[in-house]
């Protein structure tokens, strides 16, 4: 198998309600991927069974060694960061506090204040709130707050789930525009999970449509958004 991440056959689910059925992705090195589908499609369960929180069948490798199984720790420490749908930041610390424990393996203390500084070199508003507890902050800087925290972690592979979720068009977009700019500066592949496959696909180098758990449609971003049948049918754009 060729590619960074490499999922072949995975197969996951919660109990005995089974929702991935034997889902095939490749993610290259340096791209920003988007995985599309409807709501419960299972994008969610496949961004949790890569970064090993729950159980699952199959392969997932990434830069060519199989990714630990339930064992989330453990697939962090192979450069795996996740953000969760819904953000998952801590409300009563504040915005530093947040980034701080996005670091909290790392014992190279001159380093993490540097990364803390290109984190608002990135989102300069979270330098401004630095101090502010952080669930005083608009939704769109909560995410903000989000993605920091797991450029804290040094990633290789950064999971998003959702960032757009409960944002303005405008906010949503900034937020991709400084995603794509990681992306681009650190070499940071990225998988996005989106629902907003208009402004995805803008953003996105391949997409992957996600539906009933399994890979319906791959193809280069700008092809997907192209092809009409495929925008009316999955992705509910068009007429
Ligand atoms: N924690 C859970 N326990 C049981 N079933 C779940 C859980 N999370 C999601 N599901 C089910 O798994 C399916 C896929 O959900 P999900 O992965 O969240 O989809 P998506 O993120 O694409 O909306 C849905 O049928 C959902 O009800
Ligand atoms: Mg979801």
């Amino acid at each position: 198998m060729s590619g960074f991440l490499t999922v072949a056959g995975l197969h996951a689910g919660y109990g005995a309600g089974r929702v991935l059925h034997g889902v095939d992705l490749t993610v290259e090195e340096g791209e920003v991927c988007a995985i599309l589908g409807p709501n419960g499609a299972g994008k969610t369960t496949l961004l949790r069974a890569l970064c090993g929180l729950i159980r699952t069948t199959g392969t997932v490798r990434l830069d060519g060694a199989d990714l630990p199984r339930n064992r989330p720790e453990a697939v962090a420490r192979r450069g795996v960061a996740h953000v969760p749908e819904g953000r998952g930041t801590f409300a009563p610390l504040t915005v530093e506090e947040n980034l701080r424990v996005g670091a909290y393996t790392r014992r190279d203390r001159a380093a993490v204040a540097a990364d803390i500084d290109r984190v608002y070199g990135y989102f300069p508003v979270l330098g401004k709130r630095r101090g502010q507890a952080a669930g005083s902050l608009s939704g769109g800087e909560q995410q903000m707050v989000a993605l920091g925290r797991a450029l804290l972690a040094r990633p290789r592979l950064l999971l998003l789930d959702e960032p757009s979720l409960g944002l303005a068009p405008l906010v949503t977009r900034e937020l991709f525009e400084i995603i794509r700019t990681v992306n681009r500066d650190e070499r940071l592949t990225v998988v996005l999970v989106e629902q907003n496959a208009h402004l995805t696909l803008e953003f996105a180098d391949r997409a992957h449509v996600l539906e009933t758990g399994r890979i319906a449609l791959s193809g280069a971003a700008d092809d997907v958004r192209a092809d009409d049948r495929v925008a009316r049918s999955y992705l509910g754009i068009g007429g």
